[in-house]
């Protein structure tokens, strides 16, 4: 194996290994999406258990490349860093603040209060003080430890409805409406020297983004400090709502705050919700309309996502002034959460690098939207 990485070559500015799934070995250079937006915003990936350990060599190669800004994917999340009341789970954190040190690399932590991936001890509290006590500790505990040395945290995560309204969820049930502004106080207390984000997903879309606006504005006008908005970015890549993304940028700005997307991946699947209908086993049994590219990308396909990329990146850079960094979900196709979500075990393509890390025609239209300013 080890011999295999060997012949790859190091060049200045970067290359990518195809050494995985073919025999033959071969390096070839590629621009640098980190170079290549230098100027312009942070670039970004998640990064999986594997990566963060280490053990996963042409992935961790090609992020040192290509990638200035990293999200945990999960091993921040409360279930994997909190899975037991104050037992703390740091070894993965704190091997990647390292990672990141070395390589100068800025960690975004995700995330401090999120509904999802909470552990099973949270999941069952009945009482609003049990819920403020673990609210509390966790805040400060992990906020605290990594203080100043990640850039910057998700503080809160989805916290919104579609509606713009507050999502039901046991941080809302037990402890009010005001429970965002109390996390981003903790955050900031335990945390000075990190930035505080809010994150969410569709909150470009008009309702769920004026709940957000009027989430931002609370906490504002609370006197706490808020220093940027993350949209995830999860969209079709035939449904890019480019309009929407584009109002929400400027509306999102005049709060004073940055703007970043922080989740992004331009999945080429059908989701069960696009048939008008909610219920994923209606769909997903048998049905092979829902899963027609498991041998193979259709160049077609390819080529209207790298054109999809191209829009969208076209438009960041137009706000560049305010977008201050753009995430991958994950760094190649193979790697990616779609291939399980919302239908287990599809073959998805949503990413830049394909599964043998090999750089889509996605990459190369993205990068080409810089000489095209
Ligand atoms: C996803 C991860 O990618 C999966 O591995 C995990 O099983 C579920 O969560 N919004 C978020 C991310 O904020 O944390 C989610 O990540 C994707 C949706």
């Amino acid at each position: 194996m080890m011999k295999k990485y060997s012949c790859i070559l190091a060049v200045a500015t970067t290359l990518l290994a195809g050494c995985l799934s073919t025999k033959k070995c071969f390096a070839q250079t590629i621009p640098s999406l980190k170079e290549t937006f230098k100027k312009d915003f942070l670039i970004g990936t998640a990064m999986n258990g594997q990566q963060i350990e280490e053990k996963d060599t042409v992935a961790d190669r090609l992020i040192k490349e290509q990638f200035n800004a990293v999200t945990p994917e999960n091993i921040m999340k409360a279930e994997i860093i909190e899975p037991k009341w104050n037992s703390f789970n740091f070894d993965l954190s704190d091997k990647l603040v390292v990672f990141a040190a070395k390589n100068n690399i800025k960690v975004n932590a995700h995330n401090l209060i999120w509904h999802s991936q909470l552990p099973e001890f949270m999941r069952r509290m009945q009482s609003a003080d049990s819920v403020k006590q673990y609210f509390e500790h966790h805040i400060t505990t992990v906020a605290g430890r990594y203080n100043g040395k990640v850039y910057s945290w998700d503080v809160v995560n989805e916290a919104l409805n579609e509606d713009g309204t507050l999502r039901n969820s046991i941080f809302l049930q037990k402890l009010g409406p005001d429970y965002i502004v109390q996390a981003f106080r903790l955050a900031q207390k335990a945390s000075p020297d990190s930035k505080l984000y809010y994150n969410d997903y569709n909150i470009e879309q008009p309702k769920k983004r004026a709940g957000a606006i009027a989430l931002i504005k609370k906490i504002q006008a609370a006197g706490l400090r808020i220093d940027g908005v993350g949209i995830q970015g999860h969209w079709r890549y035939d449904h890019v709502p480019m309009a929407d993304i584009e109002e929400s940028i400027k509306e999102f700005s005049a709060l004073g705050i940055e703007v970043m997307f922080t989740e992004i991946d331009l999945g080429v699947l059908r989701n069960p919700w696009d048939n008008n209908t909610a219920d994923v086993n209606a769909t997903s049994k048998g049905d092979s309309t829902m899963n027609p590219y498991k041998n193979a990308l259709p160049d077609s396909v390819a080529q209207k996502q790298a054109k999809a990329y191209a829009a969208l990146f076209s438009l960041f850079l137009k706000y560049k002034k305010n977008v201050t960094r753009v995430t991958f979900w994950g760094v190649n196709d193979g790697q990616s959460w779609l291939n399980n979500f919302p239908i287990r075990g599809r073959t998805n393509y949503p990413l830049l690098f394909d599964r043998n890390f090999k750089p889509k025609p996605a990459f190369y239209s993205v990068i080409a939207t810089v000489q095209d300013q």
